[in-house]
């Protein structure tokens, strides 16, 4: 996976610098452009020159250091590089990351580019523990950044623990593994929806449903770590997304989300379709407060467009992926959807059960693809589960070409 890569290499300052020197050989060896970026306090432990010998080329350590007049040092970096590796990061490094400081040649490299990221800390086990540092890791995380862990043993510092650097040739084999899985969804184009909609009665009422929209967010970055260029519809929901693969589209009622899911579908490679849509509307939207009246009300509903239907009707060369929320007959009734809307496949969860559909963390689904081939994927994050079921979607779209 490393051969004829451009790597750049971060280097910052914990005692774990001397293993960069062991990695940047590695790197080379398997094929690898390697240029090495250090930081001051990464210069106080390895000497540059090491590092350009091992890599045979220029290492960069400061801003401001222009050499070539025609172009900006950190910004052609960050442009050169396919990988970005940091060995060892420090807390310090990561706080700054983190918070988007960009004050020394590794920092504003790394702001500016848009290669993939790879993080291995090394630092005392207390600072890996600490609050601050997890919650940057965590952030890190979220917009995309890959970390490797550090391994748990005899700490430079006299403590024994977690925080040790990763051996190179380990960190090498984490890059390629999740490089190969990375790129699963490259060149495809997933369009997903997500969340609630509501549909409004008068300036202060809706109709709406328990969707939070946490399943349809877990499938977009799932499938934008995979490499997949993802369309988010979102309905109105309380969450975020940071991935520079995702674009997400807000709208609020099914007629929005229909305009929105027929606008990109025919450019759209893979559909999955984990918004909970309303199937009735009010008839009449009131443009002023409905008073109160003496005795009950009757509101008249109307029933929405069922957007996937409209999918599997226009379907061309898509797959195309529902889901189902069901509390009783859940296969039966899945496997009657998939037939009726023209489906690819079928995600059906029995929401009735503990940690599954709704709003928690947590999903537990059957996969049933056109062949009416089951799946069950059990009780795990809804990460997990879009993992999976995305590995799933690509093993049948296989099938489909062979
Ligand atoms: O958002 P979370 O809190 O994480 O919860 C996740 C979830 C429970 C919403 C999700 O896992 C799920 O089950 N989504 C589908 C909910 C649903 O509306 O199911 P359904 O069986 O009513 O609809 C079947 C399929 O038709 C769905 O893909 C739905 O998006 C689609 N549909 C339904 C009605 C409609 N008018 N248009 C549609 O496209």
């Amino acid at each position: 996976m490393l051969d004829n890569k451009n790597v750049v290499l971060g280097v910052t300052g914990g005692i774990a610098a001397y293993k960069a020197c062991d990695l940047t050989s590695k790197l080379v060896q398997q094929g690898a452009h390697v240029k090495v970026i250090m930081t001051n306090s990464a210069m106080e432990f390895v000497s540059p020159l090491t590092f350009q010998a091992l890599s045979r080329n220029p290492v960069y350590t400061d801003t401001f250091d222009e050499k070539d007049p025609e172009n900006i040092a950190h910004i052609e970096l960050a442009d050169w590089a396919h990988i970005v590796m940091i060995a060892p990061a420090t807390a310090n490094f990561i706080g700054k990351l983190a918070n988007g400081i960009g004050n020394d040649m590794l920092t504003t490299t790394l702001l500016a580019t848009k290669a993939p990221i790879y993080i291995a800390p090394a630092m005392n086990v207390n600072m890996y523990d600490h609050p601050a540092v997890k919650q940057n890791m965590n952030t890190l995380t979220e917009r995309g950044n890959y970390f490797i862990e550090p391994q748990a043993g005899y700490l430079a510092c006299g403590w024994i623990g977690k925080g040790r650097l990763e051996e190179p040739q380990s960190i090498i084999d984490s890059v390629s593994k999740h490089l190969q899985q990375a790129s699963l969804l490259v060149g495809k184009k997933i369009l997903i929806s997500a969340g609630p909609t509501r549909e409004k009665v008068d300036p202060v009422r809706f109709f709406t449903n328990r969707s939070s929209g946490k399943m349809g967010y877990a499938f977009a970055e799932a499938a934008a770590q995979l490499g997949a260029e993802v369309t988010l519809v979102s309905g109105p929901v309380d969450l975020v997304i940071h991935h520079p693969n995702v674009q997400r589209i807000d709208v609020t009622t099914a007629e929005e989300m229909y305009q929105a899911m027929h606008h990109y579908f025919p450019k759209t490679d893979i559909v999955v379709k984990t918004a909970a849509v309303a199937d009735y509307r009010p008839k009449n939207v009131y443009d002023e407060k409905m008073k109160k009246q003496p005795g009950d009300m009757h509101l008249e509903m109307i029933r929405t467009k069922d957007i996937l239907q409209s999918l599997g009707e226009e379907k061309q060369h898509q797959f195309l992926a529902g889901f189902a929320a069901e509390t009783e007959n859940h296969i039966e009734s899945a496997i009657g959807k998939l037939e009726k809307k023209n489906l690819d496949a079928i995600i059906v969860n029995n929401v009735k059960m503990d940690g599954v559909g709704f709003a928690g963390d947590t999903n537990a689904v059957t996969y049933i693809n056109k062949t009416l081939d089951h799946t069950e994927i059990p009780l795990a994050s809804k990460k997990d589960v879009a993992e999976q079921v995305l590995k799933l979607i690509v093993r049948d779209l296989k099938q489909g070409d062979a």
